[in-house]
């Protein structure tokens, strides 16, 4: 769509189209990541129990600071990562794209570095903040080469360095002590080293939460929308040293985080054995599906997170012969690959005897 001459656009808006994977009816629905498991009776119920009590408070602004979610949510990751963090050290949001947002409006002054492919919305909130974004190089398995990530920072000394681990789209993790070196070059630049975890809980890897004692130019960007199986709640959240919370605070909207939303997420958290309790399955579930791709003769990417990217011809046409057996995956616009999310048992199954027959049964 062309911006009509009579609206007032940015111009650096202006070649944009807005983001959004297609949200199409299928039987399958593979293609955003999500958690295919829909939240037990027992949540259910815990979520409307705690919706109504608040119902009754809804002519009040929420929490601005959301201090008991931040707090709970300090000591989840302390649960997991055996971290000392506190209410202080966490910033929660609509979804992490809201962190990702606040994060270049505050301190995107100086730049950003990415390392391509990865998340696309990092380069996209960086444009519509008006950040200047740089694509940083990845090597052929798609793996960073941490030596010459280093020297890119320190020769471009941006504010902000981005990685995502385990990475969106290629499943790809990075070890601690490589983030450690990354983390050291942003120091060293006064710049932040932004870690995105959305995938975090599938993965085998030490989280860099465990570093931010040490090394506060480190931020961990994590979300309840993956693992957590809460992607319709909306709730993203942020581990730091509380000097970058408390800068963080500057660029917030006042009571952005809804009672509901605030509500809504203490219920999960309390319920967080349960909803991650599919991790195991799903991290299963992905294995045996990578072994079938790689029967199929198909070059799959090793992955830490709840999807796989596969290396496939016509990627466009196998996409649209997916679609119309009722299986939605995603075309991540990296040229010869498709990203499949690692579903139901069932849907599994429907993908792989889906993609067989858009093959042509050459398999
Ligand atoms: C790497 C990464 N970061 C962040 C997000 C955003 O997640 P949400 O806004 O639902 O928390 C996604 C979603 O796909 C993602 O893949």
């Amino acid at each position: 769509m062309t911006t009509p001459s009579w609206l007032p656009l940015r111009a650096n808006l202006q070649e944009l189209t807005p983001y959004g994977a297609p949200q199409l009816p299928s039987q399958a629905q593979l293609n955003t990541n999500e958690n295919p498991y829909p939240p037990s009776a027992q949540l259910i119920a815990k979520i409307a129990d705690r919706i109504r009590e608040v119902a009754a408070t809804l002519n009040r602004y929420p929490d601005r600071d959301a201090v008991a979610l931040r707090s709970a949510l300090a000591n989840f990751l302390n649960e997991q990562s055996k971290t000392a963090l506190t209410q202080d050290n966490i910033w929660a949001a609509n979804g992490s794209n809201e962190i990702i947002q606040s994060l270049f409006l505050a301190f995107g002054s100086g730049g950003a570095l990415g390392f391509t492919p990865s998340y696309s919305m990092h380069p996209l909130i960086a444009r519509v903040t008006g950040t200047t974004w740089e694509e940083g190089a990845r090597k052929a398995d798609f793996s960073i080469d941490i030596e010459a990530a280093c020297a890119h920072i320190l020769r471009l000394r941006p504010s902000l360095t981005f990685v995502t681990t385990p990475n969106n789209p290629t499943g790809s993790a990075i070890s601690l002590m490589d983030l450690i070196a990354l983390a050291d070059s942003c120091a060293n630049v006064a710049g932040l080293l932004i870690v995105d975890e959305a995938y975090a809980e599938f993965s085998q890897d030490l989280s860099a939460v465990t570093v931010i004692a040490q090394h506060p130019h480190v931020v961990v960007i994590r979300t309840m929308s993956k693992a957590f199986a809460f992607a319709g709640a909306r709730v993203g959240y942020m581990a730091a040293d509380p000097e970058v919370i408390e800068a963080m605070l500057i660029v917030r909207l006042p009571y952005h985080l809804s009672a509901l939303t605030q509500a809504a997420a203490l219920s999960a958290i309390d319920f967080r054995d349960e909803l991650l309790s599919s991790v195991h399955e799903i991290s299963t579930s992905r294995e045996e599906v990578a072994a079938e791709l790689s029967a199929m003769g198909l070059r799959v990417i090793p992955s830490s997170a709840n999807f796989l990217l596969f290396a496939i011809e016509s990627p466009k046409t196998i996409w649209q012969s997916l679609l119309d057996q009722g299986v939605l995956i995603r075309d991540v616009g990296l040229s010869g690959y498709l990203r499949v999310t690692i579903g139901t048992q069932s849907e599994n199954e429907r993908f792989i005897s889906a993609l067989k027959k858009s093959l042509g049964g050459k398999q």
